[in-house]
């Protein structure tokens, strides 16, 4: 069946006012891009001529700056869920231009079956290749496609001619049945296949092929610094010690490694760790770090929902396919994140916190407690059901005005329930089989910059009793003191009444 091609301002045009629209992709990998930049240029048109335009956007994760990004300057996004991370968008969602609802990214695929969002208007998916009977190969990322397209009632294909179509093979799709009829998802290995390589659409709902030639545009990340290393230093060592007590079998269990800075800095440590074993990936995101550790032989196999690459490497890595063929498996988010897979696997969860609380709460979301940073991606789908579950930060933040071990975080988004290991550049606390006072202590003495661990216990002494004892006048007092003169070390417990 031919399919028709259309440019993407024609594409666009098939899209209307209030849609509910599906973005292909998991970060800025494999998510589209010439259509909803052609999209954010048309709404601007309409806006300038006084017409409503704004869409209702599903992905798989955060997207890029020409869907993201130029769909929230053009102020063209209406509901937006489950994860996003660029600064325009994060502006309009803070000033409610945007409705966004921060969800566990294993959880939108199964969720939108259910019905609760309502019906899908349009998928938009990047591919490598269209056969003629609908089945498409994916790029270098999955999200939620496999439900986007069994719900869409049209699909617009963008195929991208940097993709080669050796990425055929790569993916791994498969669909759960829904209750009461699910079962158990057969993976019981990260290179555990269980589906088929391409995407099947019923081909009478493609109504629109554009042609791109773009590569995803993700930057390298940020040089480690000496904070970066000692936090990826300080989870290696913590990881050898786990070996050695026996804790973590010989042959190691899967590794999950979170976004931004520090979790690639943790990488850059398990492959300077001699003492840790190859290890295989169970995770959401493969960076460039990973495919450093796949060429030295300390990575074996990535399971993955992308391959969050800079350009540069994301080149490198589909130019030399036939390396990495066997060492990698790009799967839908509600497989990569399944709780159940997660669990039974073993898997090591690490991620990142903004800050976290003497008794082991994190914030992993909002800055001071309101303003939403990126979103809890899939951050809670490993943590709650992971092996060992770790959150790194640095101690301080901003020159040392922001402690991030604070007396109770200004928002939760992990339970103390959830988490076993905090660490810091300072050290690591192990919060496991101990009280909250003990976690206090454990947090304070090994994680808190020196400069706030005097006032993070006096804060401990004066709280008022009970199992968890803090002090409900007082427990925001470092976030009251950071609003008020710009450094959390001002903080001034006489207010309080001490
Ligand atoms: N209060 C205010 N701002 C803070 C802060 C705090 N306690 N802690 C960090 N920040 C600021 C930093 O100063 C930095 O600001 P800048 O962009 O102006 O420089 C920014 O937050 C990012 O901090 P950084 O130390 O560079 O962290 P990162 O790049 O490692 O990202 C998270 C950290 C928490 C934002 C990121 O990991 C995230 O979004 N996590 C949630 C989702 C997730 O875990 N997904 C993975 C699951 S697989």
């Amino acid at each position: 069946m031919a399919f028709p091609i259309l440019t993407a301002q024609e594409a666009a045009e098939l899209i209307n006012h209030d849609d509910n629209v599906g973005f292909s992709g998991f970060t800025a990998s494999g998510s589209p891009k010439v259509v909803p930049e052609a999209l954010a240029a048309r709404a601007e048109k309409l806006h300038a001529e006084g017409k409503p335009f704004k869409i209702n956007i599903f992905t798989g994760a955060s997207t890029n700056r020409w869907a993201d990004g130029a769909l929230a300057n053009a102020n063209a996004i209406n509901r937006r869920t489950p994860y996003q991370n660029t600064p325009d968008l994060r502006k309009r969602i803070n000033s409610h231009d945007a409705h966004y609802f921060d969800l566990h990214l294993s959880e939108l695929a199964q969720k939108f079956r259910y019905g609760f969002y309502g019906d899908l208007d349009v998928a938009i998916l990047e591919v490598a290749e269209v056969m003629d009977n609908g089945e498409v190969v994916l790029g270098t990322g999955v999200g939620n496609v496999p439900t986007f397209v069994s719900r869409a009632k049209k699909v617009i294909l963008e195929l991208n001619e940097v993709l080669p179509k050796t990425l055929y093979g790569l993916h791994d799709i498969y669909l759960p049945l829904d209750p009461p009829e699910r079962r158990e998802i057969p993976i019981f290995k990260p290179s555990d296949r269980i589906g088929h390589p391409t995407v099947k659409i019923d081909p009478e709902k493609i109504v629109a092929v554009v042609h791109s030639k773009r590569y995803d545009g993700i930057k390298g990340f940020t040089a480690l610094d000496d904070t970066t290393l000692q936090i990826g230093a300080n989870v290696c060592n913590f990881l050898v010690s786990e070996l050695k007590a026996g804790r973590l079998p010989k042959s190691f269990l899967p590794i999950q490694s979170g976004v931004g800075n520090v979790a690639n800095a943790v990488l850059f440590g398990l492959g300077d760790a001699e003492e840790i074993p190859q290890f295989e990936m169970y995770t959401e995101v493969i960076q460039d770090a990973v495919i450093e550790l796949m060429k030295m032989g300390k990575c074996k196999f990535g399971s993955t929902c992308s391959l969050t690459l800079s350009d540069a490497t994301e080149a490198e890595v589909l130019g030399n396919l036939e390396f990495f063929r066997d060492k990698l498996v790009c799967r839908p988010s509600e497989i990569s994140n399944n709780p159940e897979v997660i669990r039974r696997l073993g898997v090591i969860a690490m991620n990142t916190a903004l800050e976290a609380d003497i008794f082991g709460n994190i914030n992993s979301t909002h800055v001071v407690g309101t303003k939403m940073m990126n979103g809890i991606g899939g951050s809670g789908d490993f943590t709650r059901n992971g092996y060992l579950s770790i959150f790194s930060c640095p101690s301080v933040t901003k020159g040392g005005v922001i402690s991030n071990i604070v007396p109770m975080v200004s928002h939760v988004d992990h339970s103390e329930h959830s988490v076993d290991i905090i660490v810091t550049e300072q050290g690591v606390a192990d919060l496991r089989g101990k009280d909250p006072v003990q976690r206090a202590y454990e947090i304070i003495n090994n994680c808190a910059h020196p400069a706030y661990r005097p006032l993070l216990l006096e804060y401990l002494k004066l709280g008022k009793g009970g199992q968890t004892p803090h002090s409900l006048e007082a427990a925001f007092a470092f976030h009251v003191a950071f609003k008020e003169s710009g450094d959390m070390s001002k903080v001034d417990w006489s207010r309080y009444g001490f």
